[in-house]
């Protein structure tokens, strides 16, 4: 058999475990080779490819950031009138199934596909842990582990100086990073775009702190948290590449705002794509090499049309479809056990 795997959308630490993995038991179990389409889809759209085999650079690639393949976002709209020009690239290079490794965007392109009757296996991967049907993606935990420690650093420098710290992590439509940063770091309030926050509640709650005594405030901000309509405007920035309205600087903008209103010192750190860059954490890796294992397996075994999902700690199949249907949020029992330690 011979399997096409591509890595689309924003890389995350793991994506070379997975294409690592899926080239061993490609080869080893079943014999089969692996080709590597550059770019995302544009490397199906345009053509483009290696072949992969484990002994030339495959195997080295365990432990390393990024995606050797390289990867690209691209509109849905070009990628759905492209559908037939991919189906093309497969025919020609001999394809049987292809296994898109991606996030949101990527795997909807992957359900399109599939619905027209190319054998697809999905492997969900994001920083952001927004897929549905999966408990985590890999990515998720080094991002988490990243933020974590500059967290834990920026509460040295906050109480030696008496100040507010707000700390703006990645996450547009979902506080998976957010929220989980903020409980392992000890954060005393959590902003995430699924909860929209009052401005004037955000004040009183650091007046509140530094009146009893308390040294410092640590606030973790989701780059996609928004303020309750009337409490507060924030300058647009452009749309994603699904047209969602995109904001820049939420924390910034927030930051501004509580010195203006309450007079207190801010600082502000954007960790942006620190926490995509560098080596997976084992978690990831180990997460990332069952998903590439078992969706060559799956390919293999005809089961096409599904993803590859983490349920407790098994690895089971889900169909497509569910898992593109709609983001995984955070829900609000998640945010209410947070909240204990708000303030
Ligand atoms: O989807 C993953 C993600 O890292 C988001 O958290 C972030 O908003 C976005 O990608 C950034 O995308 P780009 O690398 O295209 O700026």
């Amino acid at each position: 058999m011979r399997i096409g795997i591509l890595t689309g959308g924003g890389d995350c630490p793991g994506l070379n475990a997975v294409i690592r993995a899926i080239v061993r038991t490609s080869e080893n179990r079943y014999g089969s080779s692996v080709v590597g389409f550059r770019d995302g889809w544009r490397g199906l759209l345009e053509d483009r490819k290696e072949r992969l085999r484990f002994d030339d650079r495959v195997d080295s690639i365990l432990a390393r950031g990024g995606t050797i393949l390289g990867t690209a976002r691209v509109n849905p709209e070009i990628l759905r009138s492209g559908l037939d020009r991919i189906q093309q690239t497969l025919d020609d290079n001999g394809i049987d199934v292809l296994i898109p490794i991606g996030g949101e965007g990527t795997l909807t392109a992957a359900h399109w596909l599939s619905e027209s009757g190319v054998p697809v296996v999905g492997v969900p991967k994001t920083i952001d842990n927004d897929i549905a049907c999966t408990d985590y993606t890999f990515g998720f935990n080094t991002a988490l582990a990243i933020a974590t420690e500059a967290i834990d650093r920026l509460h040295t420098t906050a109480e030696s100086h008496q100040r507010v710290m707000l700390v703006e992590v990645m996450g547009r439509h979902a506080g998976w990073i957010a929220l989980h940063s903020g409980l392992a770091a000890g954060a005393h309030l959590t902003l995430i775009p699924e909860q929209p926050f009052d401005v004037e509640e955000v004040c009183a709650m650091v007046k509140r702190r530094f009146q009893r005594g308390d040294s410092h405030f640590i606030c973790v901000v989701a780059e996609g948290a928004e303020p309750k309509p009337d409490s507060m405007t924030l300058r647009e920035g452009g749309v994603d590449e699904f047209g969602h309205k995109r904001f820049t600087g939420v924390a910034q903008q927030l930051g501004a705002e509580i010195e203006r209103r309450i007079g207190k010192e801010v600082r502000t750190t954007v960790l942006g794509h620190v926490q995509r860059g560098g080596t997976p954490t084992a978690y990831d890796r180990v997460l990332a090499t069952r998903f590439g294992i078992n969706a060559t397996d799956a390919a293999h075994a005809g089961e096409h049309g599904k993803m590859v999902a983490l349920r407790g700690s098994e690895i089971e199949l889900v169909s497509l479809g569910e898992a593109v249907d709609h983001l995984k949020v955070v829900p609000q029992n998640s945010y209410d056990e947070a909240a204990a330690f708000f303030g």
